[in-house]
C-alpha cells in the first residue's frame, strides 16, 4: 500500500477503509512507517476528522496490535477508569486505592503527560522507587494479593498506541476525538477490565472544550465498549479551572495524600468520589452511586484508602515514607509568585494555558525524549470566583531555573482573568452517560 497516497485521501477529506487502517496499525507496530508519515497522517486525521466506522476500525486494530489482558485469575468484577486528560486531575492516585480498599480489584495502565494534561505514571514516577514497568505475571500476582496495582503499558499491550501517543504528545495531534477515543478505547478493551468509568473533561483545560464535542466523545467510547461486550459510565466533568489546587508531578502526589489523610476537601475529592462510585456501581459492590460514594468517604475517614496506597508503595518499591515526610519528594529550587494586578473576582481561567505553563516549569515534555522534573509544577492559590485584592498570590511557580520560573509565571498571569463582576458558576459535573 502506497502509504502517501493514503495521507492524501485523509488531507482531502476521503473515507478509509478497514484494509488501509489495518496496514496504518500494522505500519505503525512493526516500525516500518517513519515517524514523518505518521505525524503527517495523525495532522490530517487532526484535520479531517473520523466517522463513527473509521474510529471504530482503527480502535479494534490498535486494541489488537498487541497481547489482550487476561484479568481472569483475578477474582471478582474488576473496575478501570480512564480520563480523557486534564490539569491538575489527580484523580486516579486517590480512587484507585479507595476503590481497592473495599474488595473491588483495580489493575490500571495509566499513561504519561499528554500535551499539557499531566498523567499518573509520570506523577508515580515521582516517587523515589516506584515501579512502573510491571509485567503481566506479576500484576495478576499483586492483584490477587492486594486488589490494587497501577502500572505503565507493558510492552506487549497495545503497542500500536504507545507509540501514536508519544508522537501526537509532541506534534500538537491530541486534541481529535477519532485520536482520543481510539487510544483510550483501544487500551481499556486490551486491559481486560468488565466495567470501565470514563472522566470525560470538558472546558478550557481539556482537549474537547464545550459539552456537544464532549458528549460526543463519551458516546463514541461508550458505545464502542458496549459493542465489545464491557459495561461504561462516562462522566463528563469541567475543566473550567484545575481540578486541584497542584499542577506537578510531585505537588500531584502530595494532594492526592493529602485527599487521602481527609485533609483536603473540594472539586479533586467531588470528583474522585463520583468516579469511584461509578466504579463500584459497575463492579456490582453497591447498588447507588450514592451508596458507592459514602463507602469511599468511609474508607477515607477511618484511614483504609490510605492505608491501601501505603500497601502499593510497599509493593510497587516506592519510599513509604514520603506519606509522612514530602522532605523526601524531589523539589525544584527555584520559585515564583504570580501577583493579582487589579481587586476584582477571579473571572476565568485558560486552564490549557495554566498546563502549558506547568510544561515551561519542566514538569511536562516538549520533546519525546525530554526528562521530567519531578519537582516542578505550579500550586495554585485561588479557584475562579473567589474574591482577590491587588498585590494577592494567585499561584506559585516551582521550577529548576529562576527563567524557567519566569516563563511559567508570565504564561499564568496572562491565563487568570480578574474582573470586577464574579463569572456565573459552572457545574462541576455537566452530564453522565450510561
Ligand atoms: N488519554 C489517552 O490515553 N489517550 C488520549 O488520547 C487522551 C487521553
Amino acid at each position: 500500500m502506497n502509504f502517501v497516497d493514503m495521507i492524501i485521501k485523509k488531507r482531502d477529506g476521503g473515507k478509509l477503509s478497514a484494509k488501509e487502517i489495518a496496514a496504518f496499525v500494522k505500519g505503525v507496530t512493526d516500525g516500518s512507517l517513519p515517524d514523518y508519515q505518521i505525524s503527517a497522517f495523525l495532522m490530517a486525521v487532526l484535520f479531517r476528522g473520523m466517522d463513527a466506522e473509521e474510529t471504530a476500525h482503527l480502535t479494534m486494530e490498535m486494541a489488537n496490535s498487541g497481547s489482550v489482558f487476561d484479568l481472569s485469575a483475578v477474582a471478582g468484577k474488576k473496575a478501570d477508569k480512564h480520563s480523557t486528560g486534564g490539569v491538575a486531575d489527580t484523580t486516579t492516585l486517590i480512587l484507585a486505592p479507595l476503590v481497592a480498599s473495599t474488595g473491588v480489584p483495580v489493575v490500571k495502565m495509566s499513561g504519561r503527560g499528554l500535551g499539557f494534561s499531566g498523567g499518573t505514571i509520570d506523577k508515580l514516577e515521582s516517587i523515589p522507587g516506584f515501579r512502573v514497568n510491571i509485567s503481566e505475571q506479576e500484576a495478576i500476582a499483586y492483584a490477587q494479593k492486594s486488589n490494587l496495582v497501577l502500572m505503565s503499558q507493558t510492552d506487549t499491550l497495545t503497542p500500536a498506541d504507545r507509540k501514536l501517543y508519544a508522537l501526537r504528545d509532541v506534534t500538537g495531534t491530541v486534541d481529535s476525538l477519532p485520536l482520543i477515543a481510539a487510544s483510550i478505547m483501544s487500551k481499556k478493551i486490551a486491559a481486560g477490565a468488565d466495567g470501565i468509568v470514563l472522566d470525560v473533561k470538558c472546558g478550557s483545560g481539556a482537549f474537547m472544550k464545550d459539552l456537544p464535542s464532549a458528549q460526543a466523545l463519551a458516546k463514541t467510547m461508550a458505545d464502542m465498549g458496549h459493542h465489545v461486550g464491557r459495561k461504561v459510565t462516562a462522566v463528563i466533568s469541567s475543566m473550567a479551572q484545575p481540578l486541584g489546587q497542584n499542577i506537578g508531578n510531585r505537588l500531584e502526589v502530595i494532594e492526592a495524600i493529602e485527599v487521602l489523610k481527609g485533609n483536603v476537601k473540594g472539586d479533586l475529592l467531588e470528583v474522585s468520589l463520583l468516579l469511584g462510585g461509578h466504579m463500584l456501581l459497575l463492579s456490582e459492590r453497591v447498588q447507588t452511586v450514592e451508596e458507592g460514594i459514602s463507602l469511599l468517604q468511609k474508607q477515607i475517614d477511618n484511614g483504609a484508602g490510605l492505608a491501601k496506597f501505603r500497601e502499593l508503595l510497599l509493593q510497587q518499591g516506592g519510599d513509604p515514607a514520603i506519606i509522612e515526610d514530602y522532605g523526601k519528594l524531589p523539589l525544584s529550587a527555584n520559585s515564583v509568585t504570580v501577583f493579582a494586578k487589579t481587586d476584582g473576582y477571579v473571572f476565568a481561567m485558560d486552564t490549557a494555558s495554566i498546563g502549558r505553563a506547568s510544561l515551561e516549569t519542566g514538569a511536562g515534555r516538549m520533546v519525546k525524549e525530554q526528562q521530567i522534573d519531578f519537582g516542578a509544577g505550579i500550586v495554585m492559590k485561588k479557584r475562579l470566583g473567589d474574591v482577590v485584592t491587588a498585590g494577592e498570590p494567585l499561584a506559585v511557580v516551582y521550577s529548576q531555573t529562576q527563567a524557567q520560573c519566569e516563563r511559567a509565571a508570565a504564561i499564568l498571569s496572562d491565563a487568570i482573568t480578574i474582573d470586577t463582576q464574579p463569572p456565573a458558576p459552572t457545574p462541576l459535573v455537566l452530564d453522565i452517560i450510561s
